[in-house]
């Protein structure tokens, strides 16, 4: 096995961000081999620098060939569509690969799990858990004691306060606040700028200032 291979799941402007911060970092000796994404018309193309080698369907034939694999599909109504796809990848036996970008700050006394994007300018505090395949865009701070579930999407400029506590598959809207001790249940959406003060039930969406249940 070839372990030094990245295949990109997902050839969107989100691999253009997950590249970018990659080659900063400058890896630890891993190369990206390709991308698998289901739009057939990029079949053979590059994209970002890198060649489209297939359906997300051709990843068994990936087995034993590459040593990691970098999901790179960002959207708010694809977070459960990410965990199923995660999580057939997984049982083929692939390994995910985490990436931090050099400029974020991250507390020692922190977990960041496997499958992790980390953007520009995070900073994470200490006793925060950051679960599997959870994404954090730019500049968003994360304090201390947070707890960010599986496959959660942080959008850039994100804050949240102590002790906040956000489910699986939740997707926090761009310059979102969340108050401290704040829970955010799973697969729940907060809207673009929302103030969050109160805690979010399950599967709603919540927006505005502050943050009210739309539905
Ligand atoms: C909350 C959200 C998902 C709703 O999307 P939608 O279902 O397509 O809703 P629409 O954009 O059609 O808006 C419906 C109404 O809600 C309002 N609205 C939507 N999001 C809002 C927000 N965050 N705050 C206040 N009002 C909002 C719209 O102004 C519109 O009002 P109107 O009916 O009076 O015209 C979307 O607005 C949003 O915030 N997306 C997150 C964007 C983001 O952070 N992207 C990061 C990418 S890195």
């Amino acid at each position: 096995m070839d372990n030094k291979k990245i295949l990109i799941i997902g050839a969107s402007h989100h691999s253009k961000v997950l590249i970018d911060s990659f080659l900063s970092s400058g890896g630890r000796g891993e190369e990206i081999c390709g991308y698998l994404d289901d739009n057939t018309s990029l079949l053979n193309k590059t994209v970002n620098g890198y060649k489209v080698l297939g359906k997300i369907e051709d990843i068994e034939k990936f087995k034993g060939k590459v040593g990691f694999v970098l999901y790179a599909i960002a959207s708010i109504k694809f977070i459960k569509k990410k965990e199923d796809i995660i999580k057939k990848i997984k049982n083929l036996g692939f390994k995910f690969y985490t990436i931090i970008h050099p400029t974020a700050i991250i507390s020692n006394q922190s977990v960041i799990n496997e499958g992790v994007f980390i953007g520009p300018g995070v900073i994470i505090q200490p006793g925060t858990i950051i679960k599997n395949h959870v994404t954090i865009y730019s500049g968003s701070i994360i304090e201390h004691d947070n707890k960010i579930g599986d496959y959660s999407f942080i959008a850039p400029g994100v804050v949240t306060s102590g002790n906040v506590s956000i489910g699986k598959g939740v997707f926090v809207g761009t310059r979102s606040c969340i108050k401290n001790n704040v829970q955010i249940g799973d697969y729940s959406i907060v809207g673009i700028g929302s103030n969050v003060i109160n805690n979010v039930e399950k599967n709603k969406l919540v927006f505005g200032n502050p943050a009210r249940v739309i539905k």
